[in-house]
């Protein structure tokens, strides 16, 4: 999660910076909108301000704003300045150095990187001017994402549509995220485990792999390498991270510990059936066969219990999902595993944990004191949260 700063020029493709904004704050990030005055000729501050939650600034000598020389705050606030839709103009001035609006005097004040979405005409894009400006802002490490390629707004066809918009949030999520996690592996299991009742039947769990993905995606993104052991899920494998599928939680124990030794921090985020079928059938079932049908269950393996016999220096962290005595069940399963953290969360409430896109969690340590609670958030960045107590951990 980052504070991004937002900068729009006067470019036809402004129109879709409403729906940057929106992308941006669903990801979780905090945004502040800077649009030079041409900008509002083609999208609605009103609009960029609702969206993005904050006062939409134009102007540079506004009576209201000035007082506290709040294009500095705002430079200085930035932990990301991205602009998107980028003009040929404010290329030119940028890569010029020039502060003669809100947008470029912040530009030069701001110390957070830059990622610029450029758009334009193809011609202008062409231009021998357009691309030396270009050059010399990547020379001095300006992220540039696109243009795209095809039908544009004037009616030619070639290079200068804006990217698409998820690209543009990937750009300003890589130059946002830090590197503390560098030099880590981290090994993590997702989803939930299918137990064969036959071959066409499971016994499974709601589940959905959501919370695992986002800490495989987020702990990526931090510089780690990361080994995401899977169970059955619908979830796209996150960019830069190694994906080991399995179906039951032998196979998931077997997955874990062939990866447990690299490993030099690892987070069970899986529902791990607590048991599978004595004897699964090699036919399927028959309905006729009789009017009742008893399913005899054993227990499977604990699969923290032998990462903490095992482990070598790992910090490994646990998940609680609990119905009831949220915190107290929590300290109970952490003194009792061995692990370094604890997080636990509600899966009685259908509006977080398990299925659904949000979670409120506690992340539990070995002292009473030592109690994260992190509020209802995405699970993005309730991942973000688990990271960065992980690392106070290994950091004492
Ligand atoms: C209808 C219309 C569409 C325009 N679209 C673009 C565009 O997509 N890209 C661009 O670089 N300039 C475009 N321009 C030109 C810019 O608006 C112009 O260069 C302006 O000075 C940019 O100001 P700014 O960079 O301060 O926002 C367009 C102009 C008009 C009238």
């Amino acid at each position: 999660m980052s504070r991004v700063l937002l900068g729009i020029s006067g470019g036809i493709a402004a129109y879709k910076a409403c729906e940057l904004v929106r992308l941006l704050v669903r990801a979780g990030h905090e945004v502040r909108v800077v649009a030079t005055p041409h900008a509002l000729e083609f999208v609605s501050p009103l609009a960029l301000q609702a969206l993005s939650g904050h006062p939409l600034r134009s102007e540079l000598f506004s009576l209201s704003e000035e007082d506290r020389i709040s294009h500095i705050e705002l430079a200085d606030w930035a932990e990301v300045f991205a602009v998107a839709p980028a003009t040929a103009n404010l290329l030119a001035k940028l890569a010029n150095g020039l502060a003669d609006d809100l947008l470029t005097t912040v530009a030069l004040a701001t110390q957070a990187p830059l990622v610029v979405a450029p758009a334009m005409n193809v011609n202008m894009f062409d231009h021998p001017a357009t691309q030396e400006n270009l050059e010399r802002l990547a020379k001095r490490g300006a992220r540039l994402v696109g243009p795209g390629t095809g039908e544009l707004a004037c009616g030619w066809t070639g290079a200068g549509r804006l990217v698409d918009l998820e690209a543009i949030v990937g750009a300003i999520e890589r130059a946002g995220s830090s590197d503390d996690l560098r030099g880590e592996v981290v090994l993590l299991s997702a989803g939930p485990t299918a137990e064969p009742i036959d071959p066409v039947r499971v016994l499974t769990n709601r589940s959905s792999g959501r919370m695992g993905f986002a800490l495989a995606e987020a702990a990526a993104r931090r510089g780690a390498e990361v080994v995401l052991v899977a169970g059955p899920v619908a979830q796209p494998t996150p960019a830069g991270v190694e994906r080991v599928d399995v179906e039951t939680a032998r196979e998931m124990q077997d997955a874990v510990l062939g990866s447990l030794e690299r490993a030099t921090i690892a987070i069970f985020s899986a529902a791990v059936a607590d048991y599978s079928v004595e004897r699964p059938t090699a036919s399927k079932l028959k309905r006729e066969s009789s009017e009742s049908l008893t399913l005899r269950l054993v227990r499977n393996p604990d699969i923290l219990g032998q990462v903490i016999e095992r482990r070598r220096g790992q910090t490994v962290v646990g998940f609680a999902a609990e119905t009831e005595d949220l915190l107290a069940n929590a300290r109970a399963k952490l003194e009792r595993k061995g692990c370094d953290l604890i997080v636990a969360n509600d899966v009685s409430r259908s509006d977080i944990g398990f299925d659904v896109s949000e979670n409120e969690v506690a992340i539990v340590g070995p002292a009473p004191e030592q109690v994260v609670e992190v509020p209802r958030r995405s699970k993005r960045e309730v991942a973000e949260r688990i990271l960065d107590r992980v690392l106070e951990v290994r950091r004492g």
